[in-house]
């Protein structure tokens, strides 16, 4: 169930029942405890006060805080306190929520996915550029209507907070209706997210091609209405070099630098003959990575997908220049595109985040996509720890966006966007948490084998937007 809107604040909110429901030692306003279950009854301005298991990392180290019995306090969409239960100053009309055992951890970062292909996901048969021609193109020409981007970028939304994610980075179509879509409908929740409209002026469908001059019209537009609007931030999306002009990549670059922190969004380096393509059509450039450092399109909140097939010069340069590549490992998989080398760019000191792809990927839920990150990792010889699987989709990934100073962790000062983990969702994980001895491996359990079920809620910006 979506929350969203405006018109459904918190005060709609009439029965939510959780966990155990122990008294609380400090001062709060707890509507009613019925049958050991707490029944609150929260409004949307109050301060908010929610009780769990907390876990935050707090550098880029791996180091992070756990409070087995702890508290958050919430006022105006900001955490405003976090620590032991018994520790939070929580103002008398403060409204409680107790998740008892359940885990509360900052919502989930989902650094590359596509809203316009929840309709292809898990589409047949096909590697990537005959999948993009088969299935994916023809899909995005439907976003031209307004309507229907609309009514996808409700279901996108509404599944991406089921599973717990608070903010993704997304492209759009080549159609601005997609993008005011999108924004509009993720604004209305409040939101953080990153969007852009896609720059395609050559191989592809008509229907789907812009040219450099309507494409820049049309982000210009497109930055001035949506950039630095509420949560939304926006990213230029040139979708990958094969399927933009010199002069579209030209643009690109000139929109990119003359836009106070916009971001830019595109692909590079996933499939074998994707990447020799590209080395026909640029054969200037010594490698894939270096068309886009051409057209001055890397650089700090430039966000690449996959870079699977890094040469060592690339890795210098995506390092050097502070560029971001998100590993996209389901969609690796179901594509059949290579095994991403995550140790050996996460060691080059290259920002990194996760991302789930979709529709090339093939699932929503952040367990999914840290769990096929394990396996491509355990392929490549790499054990990916649990503790670094969470960084990534909470700390590491609001560092990869860099909103490192607003969103990816539990502390005052840091936007209240939260997610709440029921540690034993299903009789497989309840009987195997029996014998659970660390945090790391109770984490461990939960990649391999949770899924949206083990969400309980979902907090924006301090409002509760999804509860299961
Ligand atoms: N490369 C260019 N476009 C796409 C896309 O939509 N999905 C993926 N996975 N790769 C791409
Ligand atoms: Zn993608």
């Amino acid at each position: 169930m979506l929350k969203g809107s405006t018109e459904q604040s918190l005060n709609n909110i009439k029965d939510i029942r959780f966990g155990t429901w122990s008294k609380p030692s400090f001062k709060s306003y707890v509507e009613k405890s019925i049958n050991g279950a707490t029944i609150m009854n929260t409004s949307q301005d109050e301060p908010l006060v929610l009780r769990g298991k907390i876990l935050t990392f707090i550098n880029n180290k791996l180091d992070y805080k756990y409070w087995e019995k702890g508290a958050i306090l919430i006022e105006k969409g900001i955490i405003t306190e976090v620590g032991n239960h018994s520790d939070i100053d929580a103002p008398q009309n403060s409204k409680v929520i107790d998740y008892g055992e359940d885990l509360i951890v900052p919502g989930f970062i989902d650094g590359h996915v596509h809203y316009p292909q929840m309709g292809v996901i898990g589409s047949y048969g096909k590697k990537l550029i005959d999948w993009l021609n088969y299935y994916t193109y023809p899909e995005e020409v439907k976003f031209s209507s307004y309507a229907y981007a609309q009514s996808v970028a409700k279901l996108f939304l509404s599944e991406t907070l089921k599973n717990g994610y608070t903010t993704s980075a997304t492209f759009c179509t080549v159609h601005p209706e997609s993008v005011d879509a999108f924004f509009y409908e993720a604004q209305k929740i409040k939101m953080r997210v990153i969007a852009g409209k896609v720059l395609m002026d050559r191989h592809a469908p008509d229907t789907l091609l812009d040219t450099a001059q309507k494409s820049f019209d049309d982000s210009q537009k497109l930055i001035n209405r949506w950039h630095d609007n509420g949560r939304g931030l926006y990213a230029v999306t040139p979708r990958f070099a094969p399927t933009s002009t010199p002069g579209q990549l030209e643009v690109a670059g000139a929109l990119f630098s003359n836009n106070n922190n916009v971001y830019l969004q595109s692909h590079v380096s996933e499939q074998l003959d994707e990447v020799d393509w590209v080395a026909d059509l640029f054969p200037e450039s010594s490698s894939y990575l270096d068309v886009y450092n051409r057209f001055s399109l890397l650089g700090k909140r430039a966000l690449y997908g996959h870079g699977i097939y890094f040469s060592e010069s690339d890795i210098e340069i995506a390092s050097a220049t502070d560029t971001t590549i998100i590993h996209c490992p389901t969609s690796n998989l179901f594509l059949g595109s290579g095994l991403f080398e995550y140790e050996k760019l996460r060691d080059a000191g290259i920002r990194l985040g996760l991302g789930t792809d979709i529709g090339g990927g093939t699932s929503l839920s952040p367990f999914a996509t840290m769990k096929a990150a394990y396996e491509i990792a355990q392929l490549n010889n790499y054990s990916l720890s649990p503790l670094e699987n969470f960084y990534r989709v909470t700390f590491g990934g609001a560092n990869a966006l860099h909103l490192d100073n607003k969103i990816g962790q539990i502390k005052s000062g840091f936007e209240a966007d939260l997610t709440i983990i029921d540690l034993s969702s299903t009789d497989i994980i309840k009987n195997r948490m029996r014998e659970v001895k660390n945090l790391p491996e109770m984490l461990f359990i939960q990649i391999m084998l949770a899924d949206d079920r083990a969400i309980r809620s979902t907090f924006v910006n301090g409002k509760l937007v999804y509860e299961k």
